[in-house]
């Protein structure tokens, strides 16, 4: 190990991303504000990553999941309700994958207001769609898709009743690029890289106008190169095309038509990025790594830039953004989005394997098993 496994994290952790970064925001003295103490989140160096990669390169870790409703959404829903209540509006509506319901329902909650989230029928996490229950949303299943789904809300949207609180709605975007922020304020400049999943592509659109504007404030002298990773069965980016029926064991990215797919395509192009894919057996592969050796317990969706990342150090696979492309002494973060706690249908398995034995010393020491 070069370094030990050091923490980085700005002070202010609780204050909210409206508070700390507001000068950057679309906010005034009458924007009410609507916080549950988002962002802040940690910037954890991974000193075995940074050994799997070499070379002198250091790898950090973004951990989202440790937001107030365990996911990066959180960020831009601040602003996004913040703004929706500052114009009056008494009913936020979404459609989600999972996430983005879970905090638009607390958002609306703290603010008051209500909340429609409108979802693929059976194919939410369970702990997500507990969350948009538990935070009093009105829920609607429907028959489809994320992308229907999504239409469905946009055609809503058009109504006086409603806003629309997806990323189409460019305050989550300005919300979320405070992670930029962040990670430039830990490490001092940006990152020569960053990864990070791709669904409906409004985080890696916010993450690149963040290092944008914070390297035209003068407050970094680089910009990183921005690598997505879709699921290898929902990659409408990596394929060109849209996918009709998306698949993958990573439901927060089951997404066959993203809706910021030509900025995101555009990020990936002026930041000499790519956007690659990986299988689900390498998302729970990375899921499970990270967990084991990192103690940060993620969603599938979460693992798949650490999947990514060790396919870049593969080059045997071929991936699109191979090794020998990250040169010496590189910073590279990966933001791991969401909290493992959120999807546990994938560790049950597992979990439920246990039998139990007699409550003597022996029996546990034989249990243990070291
Ligand atoms: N990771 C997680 C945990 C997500 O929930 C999402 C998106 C992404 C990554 C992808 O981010 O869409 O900005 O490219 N979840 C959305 C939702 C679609 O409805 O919760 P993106």
């Amino acid at each position: 190990m070069t370094k030990s496994n050091e923490v980085l994290r700005t002070p202010d952790r609780g204050r909210g991303v409206i508070a700390r970064y507001r000068e950057y925001l679309p906010v005034s003295e009458s924007t009410p504000i609507i916080s549950l103490g988002e962002g802040g989140t940690p910037l954890i160096f991974s000193s075995r990553l940074s050994a799997i990669v070499g070379r002198g390169c250091e790898v950090y870790l973004k951990y989202e999941g440790l937001n107030p409703t365990c996911s990066f959404k959180d960020r831009g829903m601040t602003l996004a309700v913040s703004k929706a209540v500052e114009c009056g509006t008494v009913a936020v509506i979404c459609a989600s994958t999972g996430n983005t319901s879970a905090s638009a329902a607390a958002y609306a909650a703290r603010a008051g207001i209500r909340c429609a989230v409108v979802l693929p029928a059976g194919k939410i996490a369970s702990g997500k769609l507990l969350q948009a229950f538990a935070y009093g949303a009105k829920v609607v299943a429907i028959d489809g898709n994320f992308d229907d789904a999504l239409l469905v809300v946009r055609a809503l949207g058009r109504r006086d009743d409603f806003a629309i609180v997806n990323s189409i709605n460019p305050d989550r975007i300005s919300g979320q690029k405070t992670a930029a922020f962040e990670i430039v304020d830990d490490l001092g400049d940006a990152p020569d890289f960053h990864l990070l999943p791709l669904g409906n592509a409004g985080n890696i659109t916010a993450y690149w106008a963040g290092y944008r504007e914070y390297r035209d404030a003068g407050n970094c002298t680089s910009l990183p190169a921005m690598l997505g990773f879709q699921a290898a069965g929902a990659a409408p980016m990596f394929h060109g095309r849209v996918v009709e029926n998306p698949e993958t064991i990573a439901s927060a990215i089951r997404i066959g038509n993203p809706a910021s797919w030509e900025a995101a395509q555009r990020a990936v192009q002026d930041s000499r990025g790519a956007v690659d894919i990986v299988t689900d057996n390498e998302i729970l592969e990375a899921q499970r790594w990270l967990a084991t050796h990192e103690g940060i317990f993620v969603e599938p969706a979460s693992a798949a830039p650490i999947a990514g990342l060790f396919n870049c150090c593969e080059p045997v696979r071929g991936p699109v953004y191979p090794f020998t492309q990250i040169r010496e002494g590189s910073r590279i973060v990966c933001t791991v989005t969401g909290h493992g706690l959120k999807d546990p249908e994938v560790m049950v398995d597992r979990a439920t394997k246990l039998t139990a034995v007699a409550p003597n010393e022996q029996e546990v020491l034989r249990a243990i098993g070291f």
